[in-house]
């Protein structure tokens, strides 16, 4: 949920760190720091922070240089934003950041106070700090030091280490994304390729365990193992770990990341942008079913035929957004491929005591790939004997990809609003790959349907752009909302996740408190709430559930509620009084769910811009959850 840059480099690095964070930001926006060994200040250690955004941070540190140097951005878990909870945390010429949560700080704390440490934060990683320090006393070097205080962590962690008189940073990871840039002018870490574009490409993605000791001219990494929790019990034994060798034990892989991808170009907000790369990033999803008039399973891997051949169900885990794709899906493989499926909220399922089946296919959906509880929930289906395992997810080499036997990677692109707009049309669009392609591996779909349905997900970019075009109306309507406090979104039948996902998003970005409900469900509660303050929105496809569905409307209707309803151009709805009725071009069959909810986006955008909060970084969030 923070993130990290760190540099060593024959040059000035803090223009570096500055514009790294900046392209972090998104993933944690409470504060932000960094700690330089400063060549103004005979290399002694500065340290910077800012509780505002790294903006702030920028103008502070525009007059220090440095060659070697870590930074932070943070999502806040242990203490509130302030300076003193800010990263880097400082022990006596040691500075260090973490993403991640710290399991076992109280009792590491106890020792160190003990020792004589005196902590000045809330947080839990002032304890690795004063850790590392403490085992610098016995210690050859840094990296031995980091190597012994990761030994007694346990909970998860991506660090960086600074110390005064060195010439290293030292990293290490255990749960929590961390990887390497090796440049021309220095070598250098992050937690996302992205904030190291601007000095190189090649890319180390670091394993659990990993600890590297990264040099200007230099890089070793060594692996301390997986491990269950990271505790070691001896810690004058410590384990030291196996030398590994770039390019063999851990590969190098060139980023393909463009500059132009994270950048926001013409667009006022990434969320904005991102919206309406929807029919360019689900073009390039599905451009690698090509032209073909019959899908192959190993569009999901090589041993995607062993793996479907004698599933009997699915079971779909995924949190926020990815679960609400999870939910059409379920539609859409039980209609389509006759196959029972189930979807789960990753952070419940982790931790109940389910009945495990080794036949069923367990499907992980996240954009980040990095989702603590999804990541967690796999690892705990594959505990219970489930190996069929497979990813949908946006980014390439994330643990959740790593953790799967197959995967399915979208091509939305870096998605930097906080609120996932184009990651959730093209986890759709993959599963409803999936769905055609499991039906035909159990049988079930004739040429003709498979043919028809290949020529409908490649006709989605085009008519996703034609919902983008009713903008206008659309931010027309969020000027009714500005001054709600709550609202219901309704859905029936497959558009039901769609109501939750309208919810989802507007409540996100804009504070509304908003509900998403089966429109059917109104009488059993939900419609005490309605009144004229409470704007109901509903989504009315004309597909065999609409006559159903007016009825809900008629009782919001005759109770005073206000109406806004997305329909398709022949929905047999009609305008009125408190009925405000907005029509999509067309009727999309099983794939109108991906067109109605770009409609909600779009909404839920323009009522943020009405209220005037900050969209990409709406409060208290952040982008990848990376703790649990
Ligand atoms: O990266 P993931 O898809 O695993 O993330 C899951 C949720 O944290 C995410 O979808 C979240 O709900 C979004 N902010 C919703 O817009």
């Amino acid at each position: 949920m923070c993130g990290i840059v760190a540099a060593v480099a024959d040059r000035d690095i803090v223009p570096l760190l500055i514009e790294g964070l900046t392209r972090l930001e998104y993933r944690g926006y409470d504060s932000a720091g960094i700690a330089v060994r400063d060549e103004s200040a005979k290399r002694a250690l500065t340290r910077m922070c800012s509780t505002g955004r790294v903006a702030d941070l920028a103008v502070q540190a525009q007059d220090c240089t440095a060659k070697a140097g870590i930074a932070h951005t943070r999502w806040a878990t242990h203490g509130a934003p302030s300076e003193r909870n800010t990263h880097p945390l400082m022990s006596s010429g040691v500075a260090l950041v973490h993403n991640g949560i710290i399991e076992n700080y109280i009792p590491i704390r106890q020792m160190l106070i003990a020792q004589g440490y005196v902590f000045v934060s809330e947080t839990d990683t002032e304890v690795i700090a004063h850790l590392v320090h403490f085992e610098l006393k016995c210690a050859a070097d840094l990296l031995t030091a980091v190597r012994r205080a990761c030994a007694q962590l346990v909970g998860a962690y991506g660090i960086a280490v600074i110390r005064e008189g060195d010439d290293c940073v030292v990293v290490a990871r255990r749960g929590s994304p961390l990887l390497l840039g090796l440049g021309e002018h220095g070598n250098y870490a992050a937690s996302d390729a992205s904030a190291l574009l601007s000095v190189t490409r090649n890319i180390v993605y670091l394993e659990e365990g990993d600890v590297a000791e990264i040099k200007r001219q230099s890089v070793r990494i060594f692996s301390v193992g997986a491990g269950d929790t990271g505790r070691a019990t001896d810690r004058e034994c410590p384990e030291e770990g196996t030398p590994l060798v770039i390019g063999v034990d851990r590969p190098v892989h060139v980023s393909t990341l463009s500059a132009e991808a994270v950048e926001l170009g013409d667009y006022q907000h990434y969320m904005q942008k991102e919206i309406f790369e929807q029919p360019e990033a689900l073009a390039a999803t599905l451009e690698m079913i090509g032209g073909a008039q019959s899908l192959m399973p190993n569009l999901f891997g090589a041993n995607a035929p062993e793996v479907f051949t004698g599933i009997n169900s699915v079971l779909i885990l995924a949190c926020g957004t990815s679960y609400h794709s999870g939910l059409v899906a379920r539609y859409w493989i039980e209609q389509i491929a006759g196959i029972r499926c189930t979807v789960e909220i990753a952070s419940e399922y982790r931790y109940r005591a389910s009945v495990p089946d080794p036949n069923q296919l367990v499907i992980a959906i996240s954009q980040s790939g990095e989702t603590a509880d999804t990541l967690a929930s796999v690892k705990y289906a594959k505990s219970l004997g489930m190996q069929r395992t497979l990813a949908i997810c946006n980014v390439p080499e994330s643990a959740i990809v790593r953790e799967c036997a197959l995967r399915f990677l979208t091509r939305a692109g870096p998605e930097v609003g906080v609120a996932s707009t184009k990651a959730f049309t093209t986890q759709l669009a993959a599963l409803f790959l999936l769905a055609v392609t499991l039906a035909k591996a159990s049988g079930r779909l004739s040429v003709a349907d498979e043919a028809q349905y290949l020529t409908d997900l490649r006709h989605l970019p085009l008519a996703v752009q034609k919902v983008l075009t009713l903008e206008p109306q659309i931010a027309s309507w969020a000027l009714h909302f500005a001054n709600k406090h709550h609202a219901l979104f309704l859905g029936r039948g497959m558009h039901y996740p769609i109501a939750l996902e309208g919810a989802l998003k507007l409540k996100e970005i804009s504070y509304i408190h908003a509900e998403g409900y089966p429109a059917g469900e109104l009488k059993h509660g939900p419609l005490a709430l309605v009144d004229a303050d409470m704007p109901v929105i509903t989504i009315a496809p004309n597909d065999a559930l609409l006559e159903k569905l007016k009825s809900n409307l008629m009782e919001v209707a005759a109770r005073g509620g206000e109406l806004y309803v997305f329909a398709d151009a022949d929905s047999a709805v009609t305008e009125g009084d408190a009925v405000h009725v907005l029509r999509l071009a067309e009727h999309y069959g099983l794939l109108s769910p991906v067109l109605h909810v770009v409609a909600l986006q779009l909404l839920s955008y323009h009522v943020a811009l009405v209220k005037g909060t900050d969209v990409d970084k709406p409060r208290n969030l952040a982008k990848s959850v990376t703790v649990e």
